[in-house]
């Protein structure tokens, strides 16, 4: 069986982690966990991109090598993702020897098989973006795009990998794999950007001008173009495990779509003689209060920091929740608060607490047997657990596709939705008041109504680990339920909970801390 493997891009470590970095480590965390529990076998990968122009220059405002600069931050990387529980199996870093040795070996194969080739380039450069610009990327006006920062004009002899001859092959390839990327509407943009000539790639940068980076194998005056070396990982991480590439899927931001991920990358690896990643996920960018996030103007979210203060399934929640994949979203603490407050705390919060108290007032803390399935499906009196069992199954198998389709957003609000009615249903059927009767009847529907509860809210539960996967599991702790067998068999409404003993109480959502100065305001 092949193994299902997925990487984020490998983050730029010439500043601290932010929210777009965790964003990223999250969604993707999310796909993989959903993978894992439909029984696949995942390899998840990611990393830290650690040479260029960039990093050189962050560790020279510092005052210190550039080694002992990356050693530092990326550190905080790994930090982040331990914080945000990402079930990553491995963290590469692209000056780690094992990195290192692919990239110099597939540039030797590539210079050998005549690939590459030196010529005299005069053009204008960014440094910023540390790329050759052409005419075609400037303003109507003359000038240049902001976001290439300061372009200056050299004449250089370089290094160039022969990226136009396979212009054709990768357009015939984007038209027969029409699922390569994901929105599908931005395959169009890289067919769009295919409709000009590609010129060929610069890849080596000088060692005058860039020290910072891994030396051409076969000309030592020169290191690497960066973004040559850094998409080498996903392939150096995993060179000779069984089963491992292709990469299935690649999760990136969409400014790093168009050329490196879907003209680069695949080119790279057909020049090489490697199979091509099967596809590629584009997500969007967050601002923060509506503005681009920036540490200049304060307008920015320190990941660790805001999970520590209001939960880390709580982040995780809110990013999926909040952002369809593939679209722009903003991020404000009033949004974070609104939908903390609404969905985690007074919706699932409340049904674990009602759940709890209703269980240990009126049945000694041990989940009673209720009506059979036979019984629900043939009593008129039983209609309101006909008709939950019936939303469940509707829930669940809806939730499964739409995560297939990376609709987690969706996924979520139908999961919550299932808790909202659940919550209704406890309203109807008021146990606190069957609970005051000595009827029989009223006796007999109080159990049922207790078994009702707890087992929608397992289920309920059961559709979380993806996402928020300390919560599903303090949810089945204080349920007393272990979970067993497959993913898809605990999602079947069943008995499992009959005499389990559940806990007295359990806080899942505290009432969030007041943000210091600092934080995002909403
Ligand atoms: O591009 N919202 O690194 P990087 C959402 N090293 N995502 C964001 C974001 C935002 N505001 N800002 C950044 C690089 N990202 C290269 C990648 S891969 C072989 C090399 C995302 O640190 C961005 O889109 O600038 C990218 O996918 C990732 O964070 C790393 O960005
Ligand atoms: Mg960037």
């Amino acid at each position: 069986m092949k193994t299902f493997y997925i990487t984020t891009a490998i983050d730029y470590v010439n500043g601290s982690p932010h929210l777009g970095h965790a964003y990223e480590k999250v969604l993707t965390d999310v796909i993989a966990r959903f993978r894992r529990m439909m029984g696949d076998r995942v390899y998840f990968l990611t990393g830290v991109d650690e040479h260029g122009q960039k990093v050189q220059q962050s560790a020279r405002k510092r005052g210190i090598a550039p080694q002992q600069f990356c050693d530092e931050v990326s550190q905080e990387f790994r930090a982040m993702c331990a914080k945000l529980d990402i079930s990553n199996d491995d963290f590469i870093r692209t000056t780690e020897q094992r990195h290192k040795d692919v990239v110099a070996r597939i540039l030797q194969q590539l210079y050998d098989q005549g690939e590459i080739y030196k010529a005299e380039y005069k053009g204008f450069y960014s440094t910023r973006q540390e790329q050759f610009l052409q005419e075609k990327d400037r303003n109507p006006d003359g000038s240049w795009p902001e976001i290439f920062g300061e372009v200056t004009e050299i004449t250089e002899a370089n290094y160039f990998f022969k990226l136009a001859k396979y212009q054709d092959w990768l357009i015939r390839f984007l038209k027969e794999n029409d699922n390569f990327i994901f929105p599908r509407y931005r395959q169009k943009q890289v067919l769009e950007f295919l409709s000009e000539p590609l010129n060929d790639l610069c890849i080596s940068r000088p060692r005058e001008r860039l020290e910072w980076g891994i030396p051409l194998p076969f000309d030592t005056n020169y290191v690497t173009y960066v973004w040559f070396d850094a998409l080498v990982n996903y392939y150096s991480a995993v060179e000779g495990k069984e089963g491992v590439w292709p990469a299935d899927f690649h999760v990136i931001g969409k400014d790093i779509l168009v050329p490196p991920h879907a003209v680069y990358w695949p080119i790279m690896l057909k020049a090489c003689g490697l199979p091509t990643p099967k596809s590629i996920l584009a997500h969007g960018w967050w601002s923060i209060n509506g503005s681009k996030m920036s540490k200049s103007t304060g307008n920015f979210v320190e990941p660790i920091e805001f999970a520590e203060r209001y939960g880390v399934d709580a982040l995780r929640f809110f990013m999926i929740r909040e952002m369809s994949v593939g679209q722009d979203s903003d991020f404000s603490l009033n949004q974070f608060l609104a939908r903390y407050n609404a969905e985690l705390a007074n919706n699932l919060g409340n049904l674990v607490n009602r759940t709890l108290n209703m269980t240990n007032r009126f049945a000694g803390g041990v989940v009673p047997a209720g009506a059979s399935a036979a019984e629900i499906a043939a009593d008129a009196n039983l209609a309101p657990e006909r008709e939950l069992r019936a939303l469940w199954e509707k829930t669940r198998d809806e939730f499964i596709t739409l995560c297939e389709g990376f609709q987690f957003h969706i996924a979520l609000e139908r999961a919550f939705a299932f808790v909202t009615a659940t919550n209704r249903y406890v309203e109807q059927r008021a146990p606190w008041k069957l609970g005051k009767s000595t009827e029989a009847a009223d006796q007999a529907l109080l159990k049922t109504a207790l078994a009702t509860m707890a087992e929608a809210l397992r289920l309920g539960a059961s559709l979380l680990p993806a996402v928020m996967p300390t919560t599903a599991q303090k949810v089945y702790g204080v349920l007393g339920y272990t979970p067993g067998g497959s993913w898809r068999d605990q999602l079947v409404w069943g008995e499992s909970l009959t005499g389990a003993k559940v806990a007295e109480t359990a806080i899942l959502f505290p009432r969030p801390q007041a943000p210091e100065a600092g934080t995002a305001k909403g």
